[in-house]
């Protein structure tokens, strides 16, 4: 499968890497993760070029992975520095280090191919309440979605599914589904807004703000900042006199792991009750609940879709204005990266009819 390679993903949460190895496989690439002495987190190509032994079950010497097999050294950089049966080492006796930067608790990996020119920046992730002034966030354990990434992206970028899929969980999302999204597009994040004007503050909104009578105005995003996260915000609530919009945000990166297999990493945050730890629990297990509805839906779909057998097209409505966008900027990446190699998989779907 092609991916879009010049992204930065998120490989692990901050406090997934440590002085013990750890091998997880990104873009269907081993990588193994570890931190150096000082506390610096290293990506390195995860098979010892030796006899391929997976460098995750070796251990550390400092900041060097001394490989489990044979005893061959690497430092932090993938340099070989000690071969125990020789002592000339040749150049090509390397492992690949990937760029990596962590940020807003998590670690996150450049998978760009050698010679593709530096990094891009990072997702302005501040827009989503990750290492913002005024919020907090809160990370879920890791996720494993066995479904295709792009199937993930589809449904947090349609959040009429709320309605449906997530009807007992998120009793507040019945009305979702009947309200139109607008969609538009700011400092590279496409927003697909839905606003539900003066409602009530009652149910959900009630519960996470007690000191609101009366009518809010209530507003729910889907924020696309590339193919690796998405923000799904929401309620975000500005009370009548309230300068300041009170938001929630549910954060989500999706990471492929392989061609039918994706890292989902989740988190919540807040600019509200930032010291009320039991809230934060709360909206956590709340997020993992309706994770594993979607996990389900989506696991559902690619058993489906690898199954083949149908030649139906799929048939696009109002709602999917948003993820047929995202679809297409997904795709260009893709192309652009690969000259005119095939895009990805999921553009080989049938295409969808017009809308
Ligand atoms: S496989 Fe790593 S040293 Fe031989
Ligand atoms: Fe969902």
């Amino acid at each position: 499968m092609a991916y879009p390679r010049l992204q930065w993903y998120v490989a692990a949460t901050s406090g997934e890497i440590s002085r013990t190895l750890l091998e997880r496989r990104i873009l269907d690439e081993p990588v193994v993760f570890y931190r150096t002495e000082s506390g610096l987190p290293v990506a390195l190509a995860g098979l010892c070029p030796h006899r391929l032994y997976p460098l995750a079950q070796g251990r550390l010497t400092g900041d060097a992975i001394i490989c489990g097999y044979h005893g061959i050294t690497f430092n932090s950089s993938g340099r070989c520095v000690h071969i125990p049966s020789q002592g000339k080492i040749p150049d090509r006796m390397s492992v690949r280090g990937y760029p990596v930067q962590e940020v807003g608790g998590m670690v996150w990996i450049w998978m760009g191919p050698p010679g593709s020119g530096a990094p891009g920046p990072l997702p302005d992730i501040s827009r989503a309440g990750i290492a913002a002034p005024g919020f907090r966030h809160d990370f879920n354990p890791l996720f494993r979605l066995p479904a295709r990434y792009q199937l993930l992206i589809d449904n947090l970028m349609d959040l009429s599914h709320l309605s449906f899929v997530h009807a007992a969980t998120v009793p507040d999302g019945a009305h979702v589904a009947g309200v139109e999204p607008q969609i538009s597009e700011s400092q590279g994040v496409l927003s697909v807004i839905r606003k539900f004007g003066q409602v009530p503050a009652a149910g959900f909104i009630q519960f996470l703000h007690p000191d609101i009578v009366g009518d809010v105005e209530n507003t729910l995003t889907s924020d696309y900042f590339g193919p690796s996260f998405i923000n799904a915000g929401g309620p975000w609530i500005r009370k009548p006199g309230e300068s300041v919009e009170r938001q929630m945000n549910f954060f989500h990166a999706m990471t492929p792991e392989t061609p039918h297999s994706t890292h989902y990493f989740n988190g919540v945050s807040r600019n509200f009750s930032l010291d009320n730890e039991g809230l934060s629990q709360m909206l956590l297990g709340q997020s993992a609940a309706v994770i594993a509805e979607d996990i389900r839906a989506l696991e559902i779909l690619e058993a489906h879709m690898q199954a083949g057998g149908s030649n139906l097209k799929e048939i696009s409505v109002v709602g999917d204005a948003g993820a047929l966008r995202v679809r297409r900027n997904i795709g260009a990446p893709i192309q652009a990266e690969q000259g005119d190699t095939p895009v990805a998989e999921q553009a080989k779907r049938p295409a969808p009819a017009r809308i």
